[in-house]
């Protein structure tokens, strides 16, 4: 995980850096720490958030127009002021920053030690500091060929940036396995973890692929190679990134920003891709494939956390739709089974990030058995969808908050999408139905607005369980996977124990947890399976648990047992996760604000997750 941030040019490198880590800081933040050569090379680190190491430098003149940052969360050694990064290298003339696992850290740092090394820190990173430096001291040879030397030596996953006291205008940056971009200002370099640092400085952008070195000098041309030493020739992109869209715009949080954009962010994502007066349903990123997908004897999707659920309801879709059978599998899992796998396979690859690494690592092991990879990302030009053989960009646009909100309902629309395109190359679905189907999906953006409307008595609710030590979320068919993820929104921001369950399943267990203290959220909206979940409704009211129903607009039955209830507009069963999960997260939220919790930085979690 973690945000890294590099700066060589002529301007004031202090403020492009610490702005940086600000924009980076939900990619971790246990610790962040500042490297300037100025004569010197001057560090200064320390435990907490980026605003903590603002504090700690505060009254200091710091100067240098070259300087690497690093905003971390820890995989190596507890988070502490020794641990923060950046690491020296033994005789301070290097400082390096590190995104990453360097799995095989302990026999190299033996050796090191061996030969009379100390190490201050207990990460892994530190050993790669001292390693590039034993190499140059050994070989002498330059940095940049110190770094590759090193880097073919290390196993696990990396992204690097190193400075050197002695070389003041030059960076030089590497990845393997986690994310790196560079952009080209008029005569300096920006290096970040993702774009959202650079993008108030240059349009032009550089995303390195796995394996490559880039070493970058004030007013030269880029360097950029291959650890096998292949000199490669640099591809230069267009970023299209909205600045507003990296700012709160007026919200008291990003989430709760995100939360409200939805709308928009769900019309972005089949803007272009739905003409329902046509009948027409096109995803340009996949059409060289999507023969194959409508043939396919059975789709796996493989994703982790919140996509997982959005690929529990691209399950129902494909399935009710298409009529082709899926498997939903989390990524973690899929990667270390045998699994059976064939050509005729086809993968769903979900990701908001596009940087998860147990997602990259399940695409790798289908990829070598033949199988296809579509990916479903948010993140333009990250990993995933490097990788992939196809796919398609949810365009949800920057998505701050950790907890993930308007990306899942991204994920929803395209998977809609893809299925609704695979059942009418099919012929599964009926022409009425295809038709009254574009026009409901259609309609959506209007019906989430309506649904972010209950906020008020969400606030409401909230402030009834604030101090509710667990909750239990139950849904059935489609509503399920919006069970599972209202639970998730619960607990990873407001740290309450929430358990997302099938309705009808609780009777096999969870059930005996019900008493008058348990708050069951049902979400019991008008189609499917509406009738049983009123007796389910039952069951749990029979034990005295409190009911909070997520309903359709005009609902009698539920109302009358339910203590409280939320709704939601009517729409189609299969349109229901779009609206249904925007209550959800809103109590999440609200529950999470009046607990004075870090809504945006939950803690222990970062954004991407791109160790395992
Ligand atoms: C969502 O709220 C979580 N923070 C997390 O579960 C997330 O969905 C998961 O880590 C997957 O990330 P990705 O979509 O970027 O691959
Ligand atoms: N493994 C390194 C550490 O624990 C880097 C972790 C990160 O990516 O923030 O310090």
């Amino acid at each position: 995980m973690c945000g890294i941030v590099g700066y060589v040019g002529s301007k004031q490198a202090y403020p492009i850096l610490i702005n940086g880590l600000y924009r980076l800081e939900y990619r971790g933040y246990d610790s962040a720490g500042i490297a300037i050569i100025d004569g010197d090379l001057k560090m200064y680190k320390t435990k907490g958030k980026v605003a903590d190491l603002e504090n700690f430098v505060s009254g200091k003149d710091i100067k240098g127009t070259i300087g690497i940052a690093h905003t971390r969360w820890a995989t190596h050694g507890e988070p502490n002021d020794v641990n923060a990064h950046p690491h020296y290298s033994e005789s301070k003339q290097l400082a390096l920053i590190h995104n990453g696992i360097i799995e095989n850290y302990a026999s190299l740092k033996e050796e090191l030690i061996q030969r009379n090394y100390t190490f201050k820190s207990e990460t892994d990173t530190e050993v790669l500091v001292y390693l590039i430096e034993d190499i140059m001291e050994k070989e002498g040879v330059p940095l940049e060929e110190a770094v590759r030397i090193a880097l073919n030596q290390v196993i696990g996953a990396y992204a690097i940036v190193v400075i050197s006291k002695n070389d003041p205008d030059m960076l030089i940056a590497a990845r393997k396995g986690s994310p790196m971009v560079v952009g080209i200002g008029d005569d300096d370099f920006y290096i970040a973890s993702d774009a959202t640092p650079i993008a108030e400085y240059t349009k032009e952008v550089i995303y390195l692929d796995d394996e490559e070195i880039v070493c970058v000098r004030k007013g030269e041309k880029i360097i950029l190679k291959t650890i096998k030493n292949k000199v490669k020739t640099p591809y230069i992109q267009k970023l299209e990134m909205n600045l507003t869209a990296l700012e709160k715009g007026g919200f008291e949080h990003f989430m709760l920003k995100e939360i409200y954009e939805q709308p928009t962010s769900i019309l972005d994502s089949f803007r272009g891709r739905l003409d329902a007066k046509k009948g027409l349903v096109k995803l340009g990123g996949i059409s060289d494939y999507e023969q194959k997908m409508a043939k396919a004897k059975r789709i796996i999707i493989i994703a982790c956390g919140t996509s997982w659920h959005a690929g529990l309801v691209g399950e129902y879709l494909f399935e009710d739709l298409a009529r082709i059978p899926v498997e939903v599998e989390y990524a973690s899992e899929f990667r270390y089974r045998n699994p059976v796998l064939n050509e005729d396979d086809i993968i769903i690859a979900i990701s908001q990030s596009g940087e998860t690494a147990d997602t990259l690592a399940a695409i790798q092991l289908a990829k070598s058995k033949g199988a296809t990879i579509i990916g479903i990302c948010n993140v333009v030009g990250s990993s995933i969808p490097r990788t992939t053989h196809a796919g398609t960009y949810t365009h949800a646009g920057p998505e701050i908050g950790v907890a993930s909100t308007k990306a899942f309902t991204a994920q929803v629309t395209v998977l809609t999408l893809m299925a609704l395109r695979m059942a009418q190359m099919k012929g599964t679905i009926e022409k009425s139905k295809f038709h009254h189907l574009l026009y409901e999906l259609e309609s959506i953006p209007s019906k989430v607005e309506e649904a972010l409307k209950v906020d008020e008595q969400i606030k409401e609710l909230a402030r009834i369980f604030t101090f509710a030590r667990n909750f239990l979320y139950l849904g059935r068919g489609y509503n399920f996977p919006v069970a599972l993820e209202g639970a998730l929104k619960l607990k990873e921001i407001s740290y309450i124990h929430a358990e997302g369950y099938p309705a009808a399943e609780m009777k096999h267990g969870p059930i005996a947890l019900i008493d008058r203290e348990m708050p069951v959220v049902v979400i019991a909206t008008n189609k499917g399976t509406y009738d049983k979940v009123v007796s389910n409704i039952q069951e749990v009211k029979a034990r005295n648990g409190r009911i909070i129903a997520i309903v359709t607009k005009g609902d009698t039955a539920v109302k009358e047992l339910a203590d409280y209830v939320i709704e939601v507009p009517e729409t189609d069963e299969l349109f229901v996760p779009l609206v249904a999960t925007i209550p959800l997260q809103l109590l999440s939220y609200h529950i999470a604000v009046m607990r004075e919790c870090n809504v945006d930085q939950p803690r222990n979690l970062a954004k991407s997750v791109t160790v395992e």
